[in-house]
């Protein structure tokens, strides 16, 4: 069905920030949300060499120290962050399993999509609650609700935990202005994916198409019959950013083709 709303404006004036928005999910919700009429700051440890329609800053979050410095450049540049997009995350853990997990990798995991995270919410957060507005979106993951103990445990592990963090921020911050919001996505078709899908295939030594079809089916089937593309996520945080979902907080908000067997 064609879209024919129009978005074009409903976020004129709005300072928004998408930490990973360089690539993937975060590079079509950055578009998305400049779309609506956002000014979009994006974060990434490199610049991803093509021409970006936002404002770049090269960061590694998951160094404590860089969020401050990220933080008073965005305040100098451009104000208070309205939208913060808590995108960044991923996972480098091998798979095999529990026993393949070292200390390194439950604390890099944890450290990049639950600590860098929170750091950056507390960094934004005194300017939103200044204005008494704001909006706070945490991408998660299925994992963080259906594991996939094989190859995602740590990874999974730190989903889960963010989702819980997201709920009790919401819990603090929904009375004093602030939406505070998860979406978990299924398998998304992103370069890292392909790049993950294609390691775990070398290892396995199967086909791509294979090993694909062998993880949708560890999570019970796609019922839609495809990955969601970065779009598909990033129509659906323009919505949850804009005034239209001004009631919506505290959710948890599964997109995932119909994956999860559980209601
Ligand atoms: N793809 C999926 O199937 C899927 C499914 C469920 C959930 N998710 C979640 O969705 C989010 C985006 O996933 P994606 O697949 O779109 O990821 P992606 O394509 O790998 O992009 C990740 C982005 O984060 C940046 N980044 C990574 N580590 C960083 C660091 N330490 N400091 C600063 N920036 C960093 C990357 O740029 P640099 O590498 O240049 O730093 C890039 O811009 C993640 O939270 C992921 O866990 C993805």
């Amino acid at each position: 069905m064609e879209n024919t709303q129009n978005y074009n404006s409903e976020l004129n004036g709005k300072i928004a920030l998408v930490t990973g928005g360089t690539k993937g999910i975060g590079k079509a919700i950055a578009d998305r949300l400049r779309d609506a009429g956002a000014s979009v700051i994006v974060t990434a440890r490199n610049h991803p060499g093509t021409d970006l329609p936002h404002h770049f800053i090269a960061t590694d979050l998951t160094v404590a120290s860089e969020t401050a410095k990220v933080l008073g450049e965005i305040n100098e540049k451009f104000g208070t962050v309205d939208i913060l997009v808590n995108n960044m995350g991923g996972s480098s853990s091998p798979s095999g399993g529990f026993s393949a997990l070292t200390d390194e990798h439950w604390e890099n995991d944890i450290q990049l999509n639950l600590l860098a995270p929170a750091r950056i919410d507390r960094a934004v957060l005194p300017g939103m609650l200044e204005q008494k507005s704001g909006v706070i979106i945490h991408i998660s993951s299925i994992t963080g609700i259906s594991p996939v103990h094989e190859s995602l445990g740590a990874y999974a592990v730190a989903k889960a935990a963010l989702i819980n963090y997201s709920k009790s921020l919401s819990k603090e911050f929904t009375p004093k202005g602030v939406r505070v919001l998860t979406v978990s996505p299924g398998m998304v078709k992103t370069d890292t994916m392909d790049a993950y899908l294609h390691s775990l295939a070398g290892e396995a030594g199967v086909s791509v198409d294979e090993i694909t079809q062998n993880l949708m089916n560890s999570l019970g089937g796609i019922p839609m019959g495809r990955m969601a593309s970065p779009e598909d996520v990033a129509e659906f945080v323009g919505y949850l950013v804009s005034p239209r979902a001004s009631y919506l907080t505290g959710a948890n908000y599964v997109i995932d083709g119909g994956t999860i067997a559980t209601v």
